[in-house]
């Protein structure tokens, strides 16, 4: 089964997709850092390094599926982010595609702040135009943590198909939530290695003072920064920047703290936690690996919505025989 892959990013979505047995048609996104992670992990893929306004996805028609999480960092989540963000119209291009490419089914994933009141212009405008498209669709905010993933993450999916019912994936893993030391008490005591992504930020002594007294779950309010409890999934692992001691909102990458140690987690500890496998190589510097890291689909996420759609389309084609039978 062929699809398209709209903002790939550091590839979450399409490595997951790729264990559920699909194949990539073409992977889009204007972040070359990205892309460059794209080519040199998955060398016959074909990577378009472009933006979206300029991607012509008509010698694509024909693909199975459409996938894609257009950006969402102009989307309002507690007040902040601003409706009109240019960014936050980048789903009319992925509507676009899917009406050149014509595709049997689409998966769209974004941030659960789309479903806000605030925001809700947007999530009607993609469901208005699926529907004129003639698409059947489910959609709701699902929890990685539900689907195999150390981490609570919740995140808003569209599944659409063109002819029968559309559903989302059934959770796999709500009774039994994998933990932040399931997947990373290994790293615990490995030394840097850059090649790895695994390398300990060098705090200074006072910050390392008040991080070294936070219990598991607790929040330095200074920096607005919680360690991480061993025994729970992990909090979200977000792209963007952090705060400093005064409020001030800093650019680069600032994932929670360590459980056990008083350090932020390392690239490849976070990477873990959105169920990355370790051979899965990250380019560019430190804070811009972080950030494909954090922009991602958890890898088992994305499996399980690759495999439903399987499904989904699997029995769609058994109905169709059995009706021209
Ligand atoms: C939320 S991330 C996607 C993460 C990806 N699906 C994954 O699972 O790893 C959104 C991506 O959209 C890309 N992007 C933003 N604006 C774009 C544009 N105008 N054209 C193409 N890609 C764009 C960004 O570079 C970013 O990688």
């Amino acid at each position: 089964m062929r699809y398209v892959s709209l903002f790939s990013g550091g590839g979450g979505l399409d490595l997951g997709f790729e264990r559920a047995g699909w194949e990539p048609v073409v992977c889009v996104d204007n972040d070359p850092v990205a892309c460059q992670t794209l080519t040199h992990n998955r060398p016959d893929w074909n990577v378009v390094c472009d933006d979206i306004r300029n991607f012509d996805a008509t010698p694509y028609a024909g693909a199975d599926v459409v996938v894609g999480g257009p950006p969402c960092q102009g989307f309002s989540t507690a007040g902040k982010g601003d409706p009109n963000d240019p960014r936050n119209f980048l789903w009319r291009e992925y509507m676009r595609v899917v009406s050149e490419v014509r595709p049997r089914a689409v998966v769209l994933e974004n941030v659960s702040a789309l479903t806000h009141r605030r925001n809700g212009d947007h999530l009607s405008g993609i469901m208005d135009e699926l529907e004129r498209q003639g698409y059947n669709f489910a959609y709701g905010v699902l929890n990685a943590a539900d689907y195999g993933v150390p981490q609570a993450r919740r995140r808003l999916v569209v599944i659409g198909v063109l002819d029968g019912e559309a559903s989302l994936p059934t959770p796999t893993t709500a009774d039994a939530q994998p933990t932040v030391w399931d997947a990373i008490s290994d790293l615990a005591s490995l030394p840097d290695d850059p090649q790895f992504s695994h390398v300990a930020n060098r705090h200074a002594e006072h910050v390392v003072e008040r991080w070294n007294e936070l219990a598991p779950g607790e929040s330095d309010p200074n920096y607005r920064r919680a360690r991480l409890d061993a025994n729970k999934p992990s909090l979200t692992i977000r792209a963007g920047g952090g705060y400093g001691p005064n409020g001030d909102h800093l650019a680069g990458f600032h994932p929670p703290i360590h459980p056990t140690l008083p350090r932020q987690l390392t690239v490849r500890e976070a990477a873990r936690l959105q169920s990355f496998p370790d051979d899965w190589a990250l380019c560019g510097p430190k804070t811009i690996q972080g950030r494909q890291i954090g922009n991602a689909v958890p890898v088992n996420l994305g499996e399980a919505i690759g495999a439903h759609l399987l499904d989904l389309l699997e029995a769609l084609e058994a109905s169709e025989a059995v009706a021209a039978a």
